[in-house]
């Protein structure tokens, strides 16, 4: 068996994967590993958008990185690591400034810039976006990135173990799947980028890859496991299917009723209403479900008929195409059948060893994505904030080796 020699090895070719591929390839030979090709990466499901206090809207008010990170750590049920926060709010306009200057197709305001939508426990338009497939968009800016850097790249390749000796890793195993052989690539770090292991809930937006690939092999390897128990649920999954069903349709207007044609965020959550922290909003679908106030006693309605033809078309065509295509339901004229499912693991493989954030107990191995537990979301995350986490530390990654 021939051994592949690189400085670095990343495993996952999501939005973390791919934004650690494009900072260490600037001055070493990386191999990237992907067990689907990187633009079929669970990362192209996120909808809705990506945080940074830009204070874009055209109202006028003024956002900045302290009330981003606020909204985060009082979100977090205060179980975020607060250094971590900041770090990551701070980073939030520099990472979309970037993104926007390697040709991100952003939605836009009126006056060109980058249009941004209130998401749930902000009470702030912060969420940048391009309609409702913003990390499909961004995912293949960053891959086009790593082409043109030749990041080299192992399409379908599949992470079998880490070899580790002593108290290092020193490279990994992967299936190459077409072949059905296995190979051996060797180098002194691997990054884990493996994205969630939602698909141990039967109820899951994520997508059939999402099984936790990264966070196995280190357990395993004897890395220490954090906030495991932290597991998110999100409130409007497509009946049927669990196909997330973007909080940009409440961002922009959607309303939730249950079968006696009731608003009952108005009760839950009088201020926020439809657009309160995540948690809250999927326990009050949940119980009014479970309470009989249902539809079917299995779901209950997201509603944008009055938003209109235009705007749904404009800003929610992806989840339009997705509820007519998989409930037979569309938008502009019906409600749409929604209920909570899971959504996202704000635990993973423990990180943040000896002050770095995105190392592990293992030399060697870092982690940086859902993968990993910066304790950047505590026990809850907001909305528009994974797409945030991935790329700031998978950027972060290369300033610390
Ligand atoms: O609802 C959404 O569009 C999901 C966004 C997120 O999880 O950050």
């Amino acid at each position: 068996m021939k051994v592949k020699e690189f400085d670095a090895l990343i495993v996952g070719g999501g939005l973390s994967g791919l934004a650690a591929g494009l900072e260490l390839s600037r001055e070493w030979n990386v191999a990237l590993l992907s067990k689907v090709n990187p633009v079929r990466s669970h990362s192209g499901a996120a909808q809705g958008g990506i945080n940074a206090a830009l204070g874009n809207h055209p109202d006028g008010r003024e956002d900045t990185p302290e009330r981003h990170a606020f909204d985060t750590v009082k979100g977090s049920d205060y179980l975020a690591d607060q250094d971590v926060v900041m770090f990551m709010c701070k980073e939030a306009p520099k990472i979309v400034i970037e993104f926007e200057s390697m040709g991100a197709p952003f939605s836009r305001f009126e006056d060109g810039k980058i249009a941004q939508r209130p998401f749930g426990g902000a009470g702030f338009p912060r969420t940048c976006y391009a309609a409702d497939r913003t990390g499909h968009a961004l995912l293949h800016t960053l891959y086009e990135q790593c082409i043109r850097q030749g990041v080299i790249f192992y399409d379908e390749f599949f992470l079998i173990d880490l070899i580790t000796i002593e108290n290092r890793v020193v490279g990994l195993i992967a299936l190459d799947i077409a072949s059905g052989n296995l190979e051996i690539l060797r180098a002194p770090y691997v990054i884990l980028a493996t994205g969630g292991f939602g698909r141990i809930y039967r109820a899951s937006t994520n997508a059939l890859i999402c099984t936790g690939d990264g966070v196995g092999a280190s357990f395993r390897a004897g890395v220490p496991m954090q906030d495991c128990e932290f597991v998110q649920f999100h409130p409007t999954c497509l009946y049927g299917s669990d196909i997330l069903m973007s909080e940009g349709a409440r961002g922009e207007g959607g309303l939730l009723f249950n079968n006696k044609n009731e608003r009952f965020m108005l009760k839950i959550a009088p201020e926020a209403k439809e657009l309160a922290p995540r948690d809250i909003v999927a326990r009050a679908i949940t119980t009014e479900i479970n309470e009989g106030r249902g539809f079917e006693d299995a779901f209950i309605h997201l509603d944008l008929t009055h938003l209109g033809a235009k705007r749904i078309k404009e800003r929610l065509p992806g989840i339009r195409d997705i509820a007519i295509d998989f409930a037979g339901v569309d938008s502009i004229e019906k409600p749409i059948p929604v209920h909570a499912g899971h959504h996202y693991s704000m635990g993973g493989i423990g990180t943040k060893y000896e002050g770095d954030f995105c190392e592990t107990s293992l030399n060697g191995l870092w982690a940086v994505g859902e993968n990993a537990c910066v304790s950047v979301h505590g026990a809850n995350r907001l909305g528009g904030n994974s797409l945030l986490e991935t790329s700031v530390f998978g950027r972060y990654i290369d300033e610390n080796f």
